[in-house]
């Protein structure tokens, strides 16, 4: 496997970022290295999210910085020239994976249906993201899917928290989850990044529970 889905798989919670200000990407950048997660997706879904992603990469070289809800071939080329590391998209759009594929970009586009699956499988991929996973259903939805398709793992992201973190870590089709409960958006604008650190610890010491 890829050494940064490795990495992924390691830290196995991915936060998912959504910056206004780009302001806050380096002092986010610190506060979750600091707690222990040094790892972001850094979500399309702003304007900010470019400049963010090299920011964050400055302020914290060892951080693996990717970006997500990345929909369209602009992005991804604005991700990558920011220096991101690895492309999240909420669906499967074949232009986006394949282009990754063959530049050898990892990649995880969003696969709810068998249909979808079947797409990533054909390529040759193992790691899909499950988006928005509480509401298609969870993990038994995931167990579902993945009895269909052996070797197949997911990243759920979208309805996860303290609450039911471990659920989804405990089964084994589920590859890292992703999620933004750490790195809410009004912690980010209120400047609380030392509350950031504190849920970031939080969410590397109830992950290390279930997969140690
Ligand atoms: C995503 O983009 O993956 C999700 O919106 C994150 O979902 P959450 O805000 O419910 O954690």
């Amino acid at each position: 496997m890829n050494d940064v889905l490795k990495r992924i798989e390691q830290y196995k919670v991915v936060p998912v970022v959504v910056l206004e200000n780009t302001d806050h990407a380096a002092p986010l950048a610190k506060a979750l290295t600091g707690g222990g997660l040094p790892c972001a997706e850094v979500t399309f879904r702003t304007a900010a999210a470019e400049a963010s992603i090299r920011l964050m990469k400055q302020t914290c070289p060892e951080m693996l910085v990717g970006a997500g809800t990345v929909i369209n071939m602009e992005q991804v080329e604005r991700a990558l020239h920011a220096g991101a590391e690895f492309i999240v998209s909420p669906g499967f759009d074949s232009e986006i994976v394949d282009y990754c594929l063959v530049n050898h970009i990892p990649v995880l586009p969003g696969c709810v249906t068998p249909t979808e699956v079947i797409r990533a499988v054909k390529r040759g991929m193992h790691v899909v993201k499950f988006f928005p996973a509480e509401q298609y259903g969870g993990v038994d939805t995931i167990r579902a899917l993945a009895s269909a398709f052996p070797g197949l793992r997911f990243m759920p992201t979208g309805g996860i928290g303290p609450s039911n973190l471990k659920e989804y870590l405990r089964c084994d089709k589920v590859f890292a989850c992703g999620g933004s409960w750490m790195v809410k958006k009004e912690l980010i604008a209120a400047g609380n990044f030392d509350r950031i650190r504190e849920l970031t610890r939080g969410a590397v010491r109830t992950a290390s529970h279930v997969r140690g």
